[in-house]
């Protein structure tokens, strides 16, 4: 008897495609509209290459395909995927509707996540966000579109701090899936450890090389070439502990003593202890449930944005630059590309900015891009956002991105996109109101 299992809906066979600015259509995968390509204007240089930043305005699975048809934005490959899509909480919030039908909202999340697939490197890891309202059932999507041996992880991240009195229970987690192709064993070889925290390294003898930690100089089970005396400086001879041998054979031994690496605590009569400097440490396997206290809440990157743009109504979902900053971390190397398919007010792209990674954001709605996503990406670029990670990376502003605008890849949008209004807060490099396309 197979295994195999599915998760069904109504329309699953047929493919979802944007319409109008913010609706979507059930199409015919072979339907000869789709052989028509999504149509980007830009609206900063026509140069998009291996090396730019993009913004996209537009939906994500327009972007994608006009990227990979127009350009060879993608050709470097997808490093990672990190997306924020609308939970389908059946909320309306002020800057987008969170109220899709379930089929709809499976389609649209499926979709997505096939057209990225095809561009991903061979060490990519796809993070998707979600809270209770869909995440078992995007499991099973990701399972369809990745494979279940792709399933690295599920994180859980404490979102908020303050309680719900009214509710059932006062829900402040969401859970971030992580998927990556290649499967975790080969995956975890090329993801990068946290970086141990130093804040606890201690100079206690002056060493001119800087603060260290100190390790027990002990190793489990009993090795013959690893059991000698060793003398402290208050002249105890020292054996190992039963069933354990030293951390090293004597001649290692010697020579670590000759160059200072070896700690007597007690006054020189305690046990030999190993002494660890920074560069020594190795970093930390990450923990699948991640504190706010260490990432950050979704009120802290409100407070954030409100920092950038007192005179706006706050951004409803917006996720802090901490998040996103391990995140990063984890999957990423500098120079190397993250893709975000719903931006929102942008933190993926403002953080793999700050990082010095390459990035493309896809925002839907353009009075999101004209709000948060485009100026917090130009205060980014111009050193004035010093909020989020600013100050622990360093960050003083550099680099660039492009603006371009893409149309459904089918039919008309039913009312003006405003790639105009966009292209007049960029200083409008190229002329938004005409036709020309990357193409
Ligand atoms: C949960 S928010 C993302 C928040 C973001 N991570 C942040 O930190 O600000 C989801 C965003 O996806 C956008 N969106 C919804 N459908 C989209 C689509 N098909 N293509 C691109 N963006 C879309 C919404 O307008 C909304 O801004």
């Amino acid at each position: 008897m197979s295994d195999f299992v599915e998760l069904v809906w109504p329309n699953k066979e047929l493919t979802l495609r944007a319409s109008g600015l913010t609706g979507y259509e059930w199409l015919q995968p072979t339907d000869e509209l789709l052989k028509n390509s999504p149509k980007l204007t830009p609206l900063t240089s026509t140069n998009l290459d291996r090396r730019s930043n993009i913004l996209v305005i537009g939906d994500g699975l327009d972007a994608i395909e006009g990227l990979a048809m127009n350009t060879d934005a993608l050709e470097g490959g997808v490093r990672l995927v990190y997306i924020d899509p609308p939970f389908n909480t059946q909320v309306n919030f002020r800057q987008y509707n969170d109220t899709m039908q379930r089929p709809m909202w499976l389609s649209m999340l499926r979709d997505r996540l096939a057209a990225v697939k095809p561009h991903l490197t061979e060490d990519a890891s796809i993070w998707v966000h979600l809270d209770d309202s869909e995440v078992h059932r995007a499991r099973m999507i990701m399972d369809e579109v990745f494979g279940e041996k792709a399933f690295v992880t599920s994180i859980v991240w404490q979102k908020k701090t303050t309680r719900d009195s009214r509710a059932a229970f006062s829900s402040n987690h969401d859970t971030i899936l992580v998927y990556a192709p290649s499967g975790p064993r080969a995956w975890k070889t090329s993801r990068n450890l946290l970086v141990k925290d130093e804040t606890n390294l201690l100079n206690r003898d002056h060493d001119p090389r800087g603060p260290w930690t100190d390790a027990p100089f002990t190793a489990p089970g009993f090795r013959k070439a690893q059991q000698y005396d060793i003398v402290t400086p208050g002249g105890t001879v020292l054996r190992p502990p039963r069933g354990r041998s030293w951390y090293a054979t004597e001649p290692t031994f010697e020579s670590l003593l000759a160059d200072d690496r070896i700690w007597f605590p007690k006054n020189g009569n305690g046990s030999p202890r190993l002494k660890l400097f920074a560069h020594q440490l190795r970093g930390l396997v990450p923990f699948t449930v991640w504190g706010s206290a260490d990432v950050g809440t979704n009120d802290d990157a409100k407070r954030h944005l409100l920092e950038l743009f007192p005179e706006v109504e706050v951004f409803d979902t917006p996720k802090p630059e901490e998040l996103l900053e391990r995140i990063i971390h984890i999957a990423t190397k500098p120079g190397e590309l993250v893709v975000d398919l719903f931006a929102g007010s942008g933190t993926t792209a403002a953080t793999a900015h700050k990082m010095h990674r390459r990035w493309i954001a896809v925002e839907r709605i353009t009075q999101t891009v004209l709000d948060f996503t485009l100026p917090r990406l130009q205060a980014v670029v111009d050193g004035t956002d010093r909020g989020g990670i600013t100050s622990q990376t360093s960050w003083t502003g550099g680099g660039a991105f492009e603006v371009v605008h893409v149309t459904p890849r089918f039919g008309t949008l039913t009312s003006p996109h405003r790639p105009a209004a966009v292209a007049k807060k960029i200083g409008r490099i190229v002329d938004a109101g005409d036709s020309a396309s990357v193409a």
